[in-house]
Protein backbone atom coordinates (compact mmCIF):
# COMPACT_ATOMS: atom_id res chain seq x y z
CA UNK A 1 0.00 0.00 0.00
CA UNK A 2 0.93 3.23 -0.55
CA UNK A 3 0.96 5.93 2.28
CA UNK A 4 1.60 9.32 3.23
CA UNK A 5 2.06 10.15 6.73
CA UNK A 6 1.54 13.85 8.27
CA UNK A 7 2.70 13.57 11.73
CA UNK A 8 2.32 16.60 13.71
CA UNK A 9 5.03 18.29 15.12
CA UNK A 10 2.96 18.23 18.90
CA UNK A 11 3.09 14.26 18.42
CA UNK A 12 6.63 13.36 17.25
CA UNK A 13 8.93 15.89 18.93
CA UNK A 14 6.69 17.50 22.13
CA UNK A 15 9.58 17.85 23.64
CA UNK A 16 13.29 16.77 22.45
CA UNK A 17 13.60 13.20 22.85
CA UNK A 18 15.87 10.52 21.12
CA UNK A 19 13.86 7.46 22.64
CA UNK A 20 10.62 9.02 21.14
CA UNK A 21 11.58 9.46 17.87
CA UNK A 22 13.27 5.90 17.53
CA UNK A 23 9.97 4.15 18.62
CA UNK A 24 7.93 6.22 15.87
CA UNK A 25 11.22 5.55 13.17
CA UNK A 26 10.69 1.57 14.23
CA UNK A 27 6.84 1.56 13.55
CA UNK A 28 8.07 3.05 10.10
CA UNK A 29 10.43 0.60 9.60
CA UNK A 30 7.82 -2.20 10.81
CA UNK A 31 5.60 -0.95 8.11
CA UNK A 32 8.61 -0.35 5.38
CA UNK A 33 8.99 -4.25 6.42
CA UNK A 34 5.58 -5.27 5.55
CA UNK A 35 6.02 -4.15 2.02
CA UNK A 36 4.31 -0.79 2.31
CA UNK A 37 5.77 2.33 0.44
CA UNK A 38 5.77 5.45 2.86
CA UNK A 39 6.70 9.14 2.44
CA UNK A 40 6.44 10.93 6.37
CA UNK A 41 5.57 14.74 6.50
CA UNK A 42 6.76 15.71 9.74
CA UNK A 43 5.28 18.99 11.65
CA UNK A 44 6.94 22.36 13.96
CA UNK A 45 4.57 21.35 17.32
CA UNK A 46 6.56 23.49 20.08
CA UNK A 47 9.44 24.45 18.40
CA UNK A 48 8.00 26.19 15.42
CA UNK A 49 5.59 27.90 17.85
CA UNK A 50 8.19 29.06 20.25
CA UNK A 51 10.47 30.48 17.59
CA UNK A 52 7.41 32.03 15.82
CA UNK A 53 6.26 33.61 19.05
CA UNK A 54 9.59 35.04 19.28
CA UNK A 55 9.78 36.44 16.61
CA UNK A 56 6.30 37.86 16.40
CA UNK A 57 7.74 40.38 19.45
CA UNK A 58 10.75 41.22 17.46
CA UNK A 59 8.42 42.33 14.96
CA UNK A 60 8.37 40.05 12.13
CA UNK A 61 5.80 39.82 9.65
CA UNK A 62 3.81 36.60 8.46
CA UNK A 63 5.83 35.63 5.84
CA UNK A 64 9.26 35.89 7.97
CA UNK A 65 7.17 34.14 10.34
CA UNK A 66 5.99 31.36 8.17
CA UNK A 67 9.92 30.72 7.01
CA UNK A 68 10.76 30.22 10.28
CA UNK A 69 7.75 27.38 11.12
CA UNK A 70 8.98 25.98 8.00
CA UNK A 71 12.23 25.95 9.46
CA UNK A 72 11.03 24.29 12.41
CA UNK A 73 9.87 21.52 10.67
CA UNK A 74 12.90 20.49 9.06
CA UNK A 75 14.51 20.63 11.82
CA UNK A 76 12.19 18.02 13.07
CA UNK A 77 11.93 15.85 10.03
CA UNK A 78 15.63 15.50 10.01
CA UNK A 79 15.49 13.85 13.64
CA UNK A 80 13.19 10.97 12.07
CA UNK A 81 15.51 10.96 9.56
CA UNK A 82 18.75 10.07 11.32
CA UNK A 83 16.56 7.68 13.17
CA UNK A 84 15.28 5.92 9.91
CA UNK A 85 19.11 5.87 8.88
CA UNK A 86 19.40 4.02 4.95
CA UNK A 87 16.03 3.68 4.67
CA UNK A 88 15.20 7.95 4.06
CA UNK A 89 16.62 10.17 1.82
CA UNK A 90 19.42 11.97 3.76
CA UNK A 91 17.71 15.42 4.09
CA UNK A 92 14.09 16.69 4.41
CA UNK A 93 12.96 17.41 0.90
CA UNK A 94 11.87 20.58 0.04
CA UNK A 95 9.60 19.78 -3.12
CA UNK A 96 7.10 17.41 -4.01
CA UNK A 97 8.65 16.41 -7.34
CA UNK A 98 11.77 15.40 -5.53
CA UNK A 99 9.70 13.90 -2.20
CA UNK A 100 7.84 11.72 -5.56
CA UNK A 101 11.31 10.88 -7.40
CA UNK A 102 12.52 9.67 -3.34
CA UNK A 103 9.20 7.83 -2.93
CA UNK A 104 9.27 6.19 -6.81
CA UNK A 105 12.86 5.11 -6.28
CA UNK A 106 11.45 2.82 -3.42
CA UNK A 107 12.99 4.95 -0.34
CA UNK A 108 11.32 7.08 1.93
CA UNK A 109 11.23 10.53 1.56
CA UNK A 110 10.88 12.69 4.82
CA UNK A 111 9.45 16.69 4.36
CA UNK A 112 8.80 19.08 6.64
CA UNK A 113 7.03 22.31 5.56
CA UNK A 114 7.94 24.01 1.73
CA UNK A 115 6.51 27.45 1.41
CA UNK A 116 4.83 30.27 3.68
CA UNK A 117 1.30 30.26 3.78
CA UNK A 118 0.13 26.71 5.07
CA UNK A 119 0.71 23.97 7.35
CA UNK A 120 2.54 20.57 6.63
CA UNK A 121 -0.97 18.86 6.52
CA UNK A 122 -0.89 20.63 3.42
CA UNK A 123 2.25 19.29 2.43
CA UNK A 124 1.29 15.58 3.49
CA UNK A 125 -2.26 16.11 1.68
CA UNK A 126 -0.28 17.17 -1.85
CA UNK A 127 2.15 14.58 -1.71
CA UNK A 128 -0.37 11.77 -1.24
CA UNK A 129 -2.05 13.17 -4.14
CA UNK A 130 1.30 13.56 -5.86
CA UNK A 131 1.94 9.83 -5.71
CA UNK A 132 -1.43 8.83 -5.97
CA UNK A 133 -1.53 7.18 -2.19
CA UNK A 134 -3.67 4.67 -1.07
CA UNK A 135 -4.13 5.92 2.46
CA UNK A 136 -3.15 9.44 4.30
CA UNK A 137 -2.68 9.68 7.99
CA UNK A 138 -3.15 12.68 10.06
CA UNK A 139 -1.23 11.29 12.94
CA UNK A 140 -2.72 14.15 14.99
CA UNK A 141 -2.67 14.69 18.87
CA UNK A 142 -6.63 14.39 19.36
CA UNK A 143 -8.79 11.30 18.37
CA UNK A 144 -10.08 11.82 15.49
CA UNK A 145 -13.18 14.36 13.90
CA UNK A 146 -15.39 15.53 16.35
CA UNK A 147 -18.78 17.84 15.54
CA UNK A 148 -16.99 20.25 18.03
CA UNK A 149 -14.20 21.32 19.64
CA UNK A 150 -13.47 18.95 22.24
CA UNK A 151 -11.16 20.41 24.13
CA UNK A 152 -13.87 23.57 24.43
CA UNK A 153 -17.46 21.71 24.13
CA UNK A 154 -17.82 18.45 26.50
CA UNK A 155 -20.37 17.30 24.63
CA UNK A 156 -18.52 17.10 21.33
CA UNK A 157 -18.70 13.49 19.41
CA UNK A 158 -16.56 11.50 17.43
CA UNK A 159 -17.39 10.51 13.81
CA UNK A 160 -16.28 6.68 12.90
CA UNK A 161 -16.67 8.11 9.07
CA UNK A 162 -17.04 11.02 7.03
CA UNK A 163 -16.87 12.23 3.26
CA UNK A 164 -14.07 14.81 2.70
CA UNK A 165 -16.82 17.05 1.69
CA UNK A 166 -18.30 16.89 5.49
CA UNK A 167 -14.79 17.17 6.79
CA UNK A 168 -14.29 20.78 5.19
CA UNK A 169 -17.61 21.83 6.46
CA UNK A 170 -16.94 20.75 10.48
CA UNK A 171 -13.50 21.90 10.18
CA UNK A 172 -14.48 25.36 8.34
CA UNK A 173 -17.21 26.03 11.18
CA UNK A 174 -14.79 24.82 13.65
CA UNK A 175 -11.90 27.11 12.33
CA UNK A 176 -14.23 30.30 12.96
CA UNK A 177 -14.49 30.04 16.83
CA UNK A 178 -12.10 31.80 18.23
CA UNK A 179 -9.12 29.82 20.46
CA UNK A 180 -10.01 26.86 18.78
CA UNK A 181 -7.73 24.28 16.96
CA UNK A 182 -9.17 22.18 14.17
CA UNK A 183 -7.63 18.43 13.90
CA UNK A 184 -6.32 19.15 10.13
CA UNK A 185 -6.14 22.47 8.46
CA UNK A 186 -8.22 23.86 6.48
CA UNK A 187 -6.75 23.63 2.91
CA UNK A 188 -5.62 20.69 3.43
CA UNK A 189 -9.36 19.50 3.96
CA UNK A 190 -9.91 21.38 0.76
CA UNK A 191 -6.94 19.61 -1.17
CA UNK A 192 -8.10 16.19 0.18
CA UNK A 193 -11.86 17.13 -1.14
CA UNK A 194 -10.45 17.17 -4.74
CA UNK A 195 -8.24 14.69 -4.50
CA UNK A 196 -10.34 11.95 -4.03
CA UNK A 197 -8.03 10.07 -1.43
CA UNK A 198 -9.01 7.72 1.21
CA UNK A 199 -7.56 9.20 4.38
CA UNK A 200 -7.98 8.36 8.46
CA UNK A 201 -7.58 11.80 11.55
CA UNK A 202 -6.13 9.86 14.31
CA UNK A 203 -4.50 10.76 17.56
CA UNK A 204 -0.91 9.27 17.02
CA UNK A 205 0.71 10.04 20.18
CA UNK A 206 0.95 6.58 20.50
CA UNK A 207 3.02 5.68 17.32
CA UNK A 208 1.59 1.75 17.02
CA UNK A 209 -1.54 3.58 15.77
CA UNK A 210 0.01 3.93 12.24
CA UNK A 211 -0.35 0.48 11.79
CA UNK A 212 -3.98 0.43 13.26
CA UNK A 213 -4.34 2.78 10.33
CA UNK A 214 -2.94 0.86 7.98
CA UNK A 215 -4.63 -2.73 8.84
CA UNK A 216 -7.92 -0.77 9.11
CA UNK A 217 -8.76 -1.15 12.87
CA UNK A 218 -8.09 2.24 13.84
CA UNK A 219 -9.77 4.35 16.94
CA UNK A 220 -10.05 7.58 14.51
CA UNK A 221 -12.34 8.77 11.56
CA UNK A 222 -11.96 7.60 8.41
CA UNK A 223 -12.15 10.34 5.97
CA UNK A 224 -14.10 8.87 2.59
CA UNK A 225 -14.12 10.13 -0.65
CA UNK A 226 -17.33 11.79 -2.23
CA UNK A 227 -20.45 9.13 -2.56
CA UNK A 228 -20.92 9.01 -6.69
P1 LIG B 1 2.91 22.89 11.27
O1 LIG B 1 2.55 22.16 10.06
O2 LIG B 1 3.69 22.21 12.31
O3 LIG B 1 1.59 23.52 11.90
O4 LIG B 1 3.70 24.19 10.83
P2 LIG B 1 0.76 23.17 13.19
O5 LIG B 1 -0.66 23.28 12.78
O6 LIG B 1 1.26 24.07 14.27
O7 LIG B 1 1.01 21.62 13.52
P3 LIG B 1 1.67 20.82 14.77
O8 LIG B 1 1.61 21.65 16.03
O9 LIG B 1 3.07 20.52 14.35
O10 LIG B 1 0.82 19.62 14.86
C1 LIG B 1 4.14 25.16 11.76
C2 LIG B 1 4.13 26.50 11.11
O11 LIG B 1 5.10 26.57 10.05
C3 LIG B 1 4.63 27.31 8.96
C4 LIG B 1 3.27 27.87 9.39
O12 LIG B 1 3.50 29.12 10.01
C5 LIG B 1 2.81 26.86 10.42
O13 LIG B 1 1.88 27.41 11.32
N1 LIG B 1 4.59 26.48 7.72
C6 LIG B 1 4.63 25.12 7.81
C7 LIG B 1 4.52 27.10 6.49
O14 LIG B 1 4.44 28.32 6.38
N2 LIG B 1 4.54 26.30 5.37
C8 LIG B 1 4.61 24.96 5.43
O15 LIG B 1 4.63 24.30 4.37
C9 LIG B 1 4.63 24.35 6.68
Amino acid sequence: MNVIVSIGGSVLVPTVDAARVEVYASVVEQLDDAGHDLGIVVGGGPTAREYIGAARELGGNEVELDQIGVAATRLNARLLVAALGDRAAPEPLQTHNRAKEVFTHGDIPVMGGTVAGHTTDAVATALAEHVDADLLIYATSVDGVFDADPGQDDDASKFESMTAGELVDVVSSIELAAGSNAPVDLLATKLLQRSGLRAVVLDGTDPAALVDAVDGTHDGTDIVPRQS
